[in-house]
């Protein structure tokens, strides 16, 4: 709900009313476009999308290559009319990086928004509900469940943003399972103060209990098979060389294909920090800002897009994601299922992030099998 994003909505909706496509965008920012079925005001819709915005310093294709493909597929399709509607979605705020909290288009469009997520504030203390404001926007209207009532399925074309397709030398993967992910805002207070009149014994340097924690958190992800933890953001204040850190605000971000494994992990590393506060004569506390399940795929349209892939000429592998997509709260409502597309280098939320021209095109072609077969049945 930056001012880009105007600009990224202009630019896919100038394309989709190009193929005829009726554009609006939603009260809590997701860009819709619909293809119309053989009737006009055809009640069943297929969904396809993914989400428009990134993390900082990201590359060009995590999220929006999914929105693309699917108005491609549109315009592959070539005013051919199907049996149904396709809708094409591009989500706001999936990355969950300005608030600490994802997916909330997904989440608006499903119904999941409420009041105390809307009071959410980013680093400035603005809330998502004036950032809904400020982009032009109605938030009292996001609370509104806004899925299609006849939408009977979920499409989502997403880079893999790992290092799998390319080492089994596959363009293309089905995903089967999302792993769950846990996404905590970690705080240590100590006393801010002098760093050259103040002996080592008499401090209460919160950066340095940070910093403990930190690598116990390394320490203990690797204990577990499949586990991965990071602390992607840490902020001390006062940020002064000369003055002992009084303040740290962190993020904790837990990911496990098994819950229980990983909601274990994370009390224990709570407790943990918890621990090295009570020694370091620390304050703590810990705020959970996202609990979200490992989602399955449906089954049935797992192996439809698998066979959609060999019409294609490609043997997709079934694969985990331990990326977060739209798809896991899609999934709560209607069913859903994940393209995945080679990740050269395995590399995302990077720069240098990128695909290959031929992988997209292969997954265009597998899009259209996927588009026929749901058509005949
Ligand atoms: O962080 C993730 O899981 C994804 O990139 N949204
Ligand atoms: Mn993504
Ligand atoms: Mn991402």
């Amino acid at each position: 709900m930056c001012p880009a994003m105007h600009d990224v909505h202009a630019f896919l909706s100038n394309w989709m009313r190009s193929l005829d496509m009726a554009v609006a965008v939603d009260a809590i920012g997701n860009l819709h476009g619909v293809y119309p079925g053989r009737k006009q005001n055809s009640e069943r819709r297929l969904l396809i999308g993914s989400h428009l915005d990134t993390v900082p310093n990201a590359g060009a294709f995590d999220g929006v290559v999914g929105v693309v493909l699917g108005i491609a597929l549109v315009q592959a399709l070539d005013a051919e009319r199907l049996p149904f509607a396709i809708e094409i979605i591009g989500f706001s705020e999936e990355e969950g990086v300005r608030f600490n909290t994802p997916f909330l288009g997904s989440r608006g469009l499903i119904g999941r928004v409420d009041d105390n997520l809307l009071g959410r504030t980013d680093e400035m203390g603005i809330t998502i509900s004036d950032a809904i404001r400020e982009f032009g926007l109605d938030p009292s209207v996001s609370r509104k469940a806004l899925l299609p009532s006849g939408a009977f399925a979920y499409l989502e074309f997403h880079i893999e943003q790992g290092p799998i397709l390319e080492h089994l030398g596959q363009p293309l993967g089905v995903v089967k399972t999302i792993a769950g992910q846990s996404r905590y805002s970690i705080t240590f207070i100590g006393a801010a103060n002098h760093a050259g009149t103040t002996p080592m014994s008499l401090r209460r340097d919160a950066l340095a209990g940070a910093a403990e924690w930190i690598t116990m958190v390394e320490a203990e992800a690797n204990s577990i098979a499949n586990l991965v933890a990071t602390v992607g953001s840490i902020k001390s204040e006062p940020r002064a060389g000369n003055v002992i850190p009084g303040f740290v605000a962190a993020t904790l971000d837990l990911r496990h294909a098994e819950d229980e494994i990983r909601r274990n992990m994370a009390s224990e590393l709570l407790d943990e920090a918890d621990q090295i506060a009570g020694r370091r004569k620390l304050g703590f506390c810990a705020e959970s800002c996202l609990d979200q399940s490992a989602v399955g795929m449906d089954s049935a349209l797992v192996y439809a897009l698998q066979r959609a892939a060999l019409k294609a000429g490609c043997d997709a592998p079934l694969m985990t994601s331990g990326a977060g997509h739209d798809a896991m709260i899609m999934a709560e409502k209607i069913p859903s299922v994940m393209m995945f597309i080679r990740s050269p280098g395995g590399i995302s939320h990077h720069a240098d992030e990128s695909v290959l021209v031929g992988d997209v095109e292969l997954a265009v072609s597998a899009g259209m099998h996927f588009l026929k077969e749901l058509a005949t049945e």
